[in-house]
């Protein structure tokens, strides 16, 4: 297969200059004259040869010179590439084990399978609704993959409960994410810092308050929706259960708290995690699990300090290259 640079000229092409090159200069050193052709016109061509060898030969040369000086920036280039990204992936740290991204990847599924398929029968007089729905294959699909989605939420959500009791990871991150006054003040002092009326912004730990509503708006809201949707979804026992009234508030929570659901997640949560400015146009946390060091020591300062106290992390100036002190006793 042959290699074609990006000015156009390939390894092929200068081979064929070269063979092209070395005919013509034997043609032109023979003192055969070719078939007809007089002696004089055969002196005449081989003069002519003569004269356009060395250009022909220099621009050969040039362009071979061009090719290789192409070759030689682009493969510079790509190492530059490979050394940056080897350097990026080495200063950063794990913060989501893979334990936690398959939860995360599993109920952010269900929730988007949850709300394609719930709001279309929230909105059910509209024709985008309408729309929607067959593309699903009707409403009775549209209902079915709407169940299908709740229990993929039910399941996920009782297996992170036994995640946060069972592993000693999801008992200490539980723990760190119980709300404290500490969040409060750092809330307010944020505020301060976002209105220009605090120098410094407030030193967050693993997770930030932001972090921690995050957290509770989607265990809040799972109660709601699991509860309010299992009445939903067994209508009569329901009714004979708990009577009318409770099945009429089931409703309305199910469907008032999923517009509140939908709306958190795309503004909230995506804001915080994908859109805002140091993130944009989205962070890849959810799936490889990493934070490169400079937005860990931003972002989790506390978190950072405890880390390299621990020796799990290196401090800036091991980081820049140099021994910690004491280290070259
Ligand atoms: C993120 C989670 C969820 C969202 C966003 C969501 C959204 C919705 C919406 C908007 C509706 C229409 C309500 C109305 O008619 O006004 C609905 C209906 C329903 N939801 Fe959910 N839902 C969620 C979770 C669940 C769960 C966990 C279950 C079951 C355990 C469930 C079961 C149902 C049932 C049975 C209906 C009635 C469907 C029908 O009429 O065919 N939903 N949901």
């Amino acid at each position: 297969m042959s290699t074609t640079p990006a000015n156009g000229w390939s390894q092929q092409d200068s081979e064929a200059v070269i063979r092209a090159t070395d005919e013509k200069l034997r043609d032109a050193l023979s003192s055969d004259v070719p078939p007809g052709l007089t002696t004089e016109e055969a002196a005449r061509l081989r003069r002519t040869l003569l004269d356009a060898l060395p250009r022909e030969a220099a621009q050969g040369a040039r362009r071979l010179c061009h090719v290789f000086a192409t070759d030689r920036e682009r493969l510079r280039e790509a190492e530059a590439k490979q050394r940056t990204r080897l350097a990026r992936e080495a200063s950063a740290v794990e913060r989501l084990s893979l334990h936690l991204r398959v939860q995360h990847m599993i109920l952010f599924s269900s929730c988007i399978l949850l709300i394609i398929t719930g709001l279309p029968i929230k909105f059910h007089e509209s024709a985008v609704s309408g729309a929607v729905m067959s593309l699903f294959g009707g409403p009775s699909v549209t209902g079915f993959l709407h169940r299908a989605g709740a229990v993929g939420l039910t399941l996920i959500g009782l297996y992170h409960i036994f995640y946060s009791v069972a592993f000693r990871s999801g008992r200490r991150d539980f723990g760190l994410l119980i709300p404290k006054l500490q969040d409060a003040k750092d809330a307010l002092r944020q505020i301060l810092y976002f209105i220009g009326r605090r120098k410094e912004r407030p030193l967050y730990g693993r997770f930030s308050y932001i972090e921690k509503f995050d957290y509770w708006a989607v265990y809040w809201g799972m109660v709601v929706m699991i509860s309010s949707g299992f009445i939903l979804w067994f209508k009569e026992a329901a009714i004979n259960g708990f009577g009318k009234s409770i099945y009429d508030i089931a409703r309305e929570a199910h469907s008032d708290e999923a517009l509140l659901a939908t709306l958190a997640i795309v503004i909230w949560h995506f804001y915080n995690v994908h859109f805002n400015p140091k993130r944009f146009p989205g962070s890849l946390t959810w799936w490889n699990g990493k934070i490169t060091v400079d937005e860990f020591k931003e972002e989790h300062p506390l978190e950072y300090e405890e880390w390299r106290l621990s020796g799990k992390v290196a401090g800036e100036q091991e980081a820049a290259g140099e021994a910690p002190p004491g280290d070259n006793a």
